[in-house]
């Protein structure tokens, strides 16, 4: 079974992009092994605290060193990706030389309350990523209008439109990792 190390970019407790995160997990389950990387403990980048570095970033450079993928689930905040992700893909390309992400498998996915489920946020993380030097899932792509009674009480897809759209994400994700790793 793939390992995936799963970063989801909103910090807050009642997140939906977690609890989207999380509801994928349980489907993805005997194709995919869920691990979610904390990444609300890193400080705000800054090149002087290598000097000393600080646990929390090694902690997440390991976790996504020794993992066989990457999956991103993004808020949208103001048409972007949120400050989290973005601080936390800088501390994982950094030290020079040391890109934890290069060659890594990766996907993208998010969800908004809105109709557009954060597809924009999506589009800008992709640039990053690849930058980054990702191997980056183009298809399927999943901007997810997220509804909580799609949902159920324990937190899985309730919704059989909604499971079979996840599950052709979960395989096709499985498939490039299996690929590209
Ligand atoms: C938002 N939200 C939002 N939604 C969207 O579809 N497009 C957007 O550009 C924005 N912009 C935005 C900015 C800021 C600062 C906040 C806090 C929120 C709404 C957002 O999608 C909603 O709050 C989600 O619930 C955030 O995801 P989590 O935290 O629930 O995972």
């Amino acid at each position: 079974m793939q390992n995936v190390a799963v970063i989801v970019g909103s910090l807050r407790r009642d997140s939906i992009n977690r609890k989207f995160a999380e509801s994928i997990g349980k489907l993805a389950s005997d194709r995919l092994n869920f691990s979610f990387v904390q990444i609300g403990d890193l400080p705000l980048y800054n090149d002087d605290l290598w000097q000393s570095p600080p646990d929390a970033v090694l902690r997440m450079k390991n976790e996504v060193e020794a993992a066989d993928a990457v999956l991103f689930v993004t808020p949208e905040y103001n048409r972007t990706y949120s400050p989290a992700i973005k601080n936390a893909i800088d501390w994982g390309t950094r030290p020079w030389g040391k890109n934890s992400w290069a060659g890594k498998p990766a996907a993208i996915i998010g969800a908004s309350p809105g109709a557009i489920g954060a597809a924009v946020a999506q589009n800008e993380l992709k640039g990053l990523v690849t930058v980054c030097g990702m191997a980056l899932l183009g298809q399927p792509e999943v901007y997810f209008t997220y509804k909580p009674e799609l949902f159920d009480g324990a937190n899985e897809v309730a919704d059989d439109n909604t499971k079979a759209f996840l599950n052709t994400f979960i395989d096709g994700f499985a498939a490039w990792i299996a690929k590209t790793k």
